[in-house]
């Protein structure tokens, strides 16, 4: 199985090398160019307990990008800044992600929304564009919330 994680942060990269642990083939995408270019260098850009170790179990199936392309799950794990004056989320990082991934669906994937938005926001999230590639392809969207559950390697426990 291949699955494609957009956003290597706190989320995203434990995320991504779990999945590439157990055997999945995984391309992880940021936008961040130095964080693409810190993983393929076999370095870690930023610490937390048991993650190097993690890294070093995953690394054979792992791989960093900056754009994302064919997978068989996505995984959208951006920035959802909350605007402190209007307590109002940001999800231009999540459109953003969304669009990129919208020329790769095809029927039968699945997209995982791991970024936090409002229930009644989720399905406003993404573009037309992608809606419209979605539609067409037979996808269908469904939103699963299992909030506070880990944080990165915790989920190993
Ligand atoms: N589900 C949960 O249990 C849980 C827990 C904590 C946080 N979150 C949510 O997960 C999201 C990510 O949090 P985080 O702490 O990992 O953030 P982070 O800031 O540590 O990492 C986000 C990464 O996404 C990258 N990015 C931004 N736009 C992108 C795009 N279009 N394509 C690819 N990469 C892109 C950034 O460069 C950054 O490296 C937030 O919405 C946060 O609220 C979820």
């Amino acid at each position: 199985m291949k699955i494609c994680v957009l956003g290597l942060g706190h989320i995203g990269l434990p995320t991504a090398l779990l999945f590439a642990a157990h055997g999945a083939d995984v391309v992880g995408v940021d936008v961040k160019q130095s964080v693409v270019d810190c993983l393929n260098h076999r370095n870690l850009p930023f610490r937390e307990p048991g993650l190097e170790d993690l890294y070093r179990e995953a690394e054979e199936r792992f791989a960093a990008r900056a754009r994302p392309g064919t997978a068989d799950v996505f995984l959208i794990a951006v920035p959802t800044p909350l605007d402190q004056a209007t307590k109002v989320s940001d999800l231009s990082y999540v459109k953003k992600a969304a669009d990129s991934i919208a020329p790769h669906l095809a029927r039968g994937n699945l997209v995982i929304l791991e970024s936090t938005v409002p229930p009644e926001r989720a399905s406003g999230s993404s573009s037309p564009g992608s809606r419209r590639k979605a539609s067409l392809s037979g996808i269908s969207s469904t939103l699963t919330v299992r909030s506070g559950r880990y944080r990165g390697g915790l989920s190993r426990r």
